[in-house]
């Protein structure tokens, strides 16, 4: 990009969301100031480091680093920005609804800027919360400060290759100049543009997550279906998927989603849809059926095992999903509150996320590790790595070789062979012994 091309863009909020979009911003030839409230994160990315596990994203801050400056100060932040991105977090307050406090510091700590700005939102917020950035910039006398809501459709792990490579860029706007000068922003990447209002762009994010919730827990009771009625999930999945109506993504059967998004987003959904005298039946139930699919696998252990008491669990996996060390919301930190309440010991691998706030379970280094003298193995992370581990030798130093596959990752037929008791899900066909 010519220099003449390059905006400045200044990035509110220094997590996954705010990191992502500086690098990639910085990538495509802005110039981008990170702004965070906590000094420690700010100083250890001033020293080249990454506070957060997303892969390439310290490789790409480290390629643009003479593109991007991080602080703690707000108006260094915004010296000659044009555009500001509000990426702060918006957890779920006690009543469900989305705790906007951080956004509104953000807006309320912007400096009078005598010229145009445009602020954009990349935070999830509720519908309507747009319409009320602009009240309150209109009231501080900043008619001439943009808005626009332009949402991420990111997922951790993929961050970068999401925000480079999307599926669209929707960008909703109350004024079609800022909605251009955004899109201006994204020049270099090819995506389809979504125009919309504020309200829409607002609402399609959380319609997007809802949609993508919606088939995990489909497919969770398809799944559940067939542990009862002896049909194998693995193989219904791929038979639907190639219908080119449904798709093949998000139909793996599991212990359920977790995550930073799609828990904290349904609860926001839904409140949104109660606050406005609606009750979002689908969207119950999606919740409702992923809080039953975590707790089903013990179910099946106690079974397996006759009884939970004193019975040694191995949970493979602390991560929501395979490639970040992101354990908010993750099932098997559930499973484990679980088993200790059953009873049980429970040891806990993970290749990097940690079992910090996971009080009585035992951390170790390896699979191996875990799985000795353990009555049971749980396989809850679908880490690549966990297809290469030997076994049957770790069966070999297992109290009783019972294993949950809680991905359907591994060969149930490989599994058997191996000597365990194995249980996917949703695979009931595979009967064991
Ligand atoms: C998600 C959305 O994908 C992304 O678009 C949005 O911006 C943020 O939320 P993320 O939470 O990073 O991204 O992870 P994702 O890969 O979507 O997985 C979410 C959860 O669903 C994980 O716990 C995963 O294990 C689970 N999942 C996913 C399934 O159980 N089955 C599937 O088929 C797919």
């Amino acid at each position: 990009m010519s220099e003449a091309n390059a905006h400045r863009v200044a990035v509110f909020g220094a997590g996954y969301v705010g990191l992502v979009t500086g690098a990639c911003f910085a990538e495509l030839g802005h110039h981008v100031a990170v702004r965070d409230v906590v000094p420690e994160k700010i100083d250890a990315l001033r020293r080249g480091e990454v506070p957060i596990f997303e892969p390439g994203l310290d490789e790409l801050l480290a390629r643009n680093r003479e593109r991007l400056v991080f602080t703690t100060d707000v108006t260094e932040a915004i010296a000659g920005a044009e555009f500001v991105y509000v990426a702060v977090g918006t957890p779920p307050t006690l009543s469900g609804d989305a705790d906007l406090s951080a956004v509104w510091t953000v807006i309320d700590e912007l400096p009078d800027v005598d010229h145009r700005i445009v602020v954009a939102m990349k935070s999830t917020v509720p519908v309507g919360t747009g319409e009320k950035v602009r009240h309150r910039l209109d009231a501080r006398g900043l008619g001439h400060v943009g808005y626009v809501s332009n949402p991420e459709f990111t997922a951790e792990g993929t961050a970068i290759k999401d925000f480079m490579e999307p599926d669209r860029i929707v960008i909703g706007a109350f004024d079609a100049a800022d909605a251009e000068a955004v899109e201006e922003l994204h020049a270099g990447i090819d995506a389809p543009i979504v125009r919309a209002d504020v309200a829409s762009a607002e609402m399609t994010k959380l319609a997007a997550n809802a949609a993508l919730m919606t088939r995990i827990s489909f497919i969770n009771e398809i799944a559940n279906v067939c542990e009862a009625t002896g049909a194998d999930v693995v193989k219904v999945a791929e038979g639907i998927g190639y219908d080119r109506r449904i798709g093949k993504s998000f139909l793996r059967a599991g212990v359920g989603f977790g995550g930073s998004c799609f828990p904290k987003d349904s609860l926001a959904l839904k409140q949104l849809a109660a606050n406005s005298g609606y009750h979002f039946q689908v969207l119950n139930a999606v919740i409702e059926v992923n809080e039953l699919q975590k707790r089903r696998v013990i179910g099946k252990l106690s079974d397996l095992l006759g009884g939970l008491r004193d019975k040694r669990i191995a949970l493979l996996g602390l991560a929501f999903k395979p490639n970040t060390d992101d354990t908010r919301e993750a099932p098997a930190f559930v499973l484990a509150g679980r088993l200790l309440a059953e009873g049980a010991d429970v040891v806990v691998w993970d290749p990097i996320a940690g079992s910090d706030g996971l009080h009585g379970v035992e951390q170790v280094p390896s699979v191996e590790d875990a799985a000795r003298e353990a009555d049971a193995v749980v396989l809850v992370t679908e880490w690549p790595e966990l297809q290469d581990v030997d076994w049957r030798a770790v069966g070999a130093t297992m109290r009783s070789r019972v294993f949950v596959d809680g991905r359907n990752m591994l060969d149930p037929e490989t599994m058997r062979a191996a000597g365990f008791r194995y249980a996917g899900i949703g695979r009931a066909s595979n009967g064991n012994p």
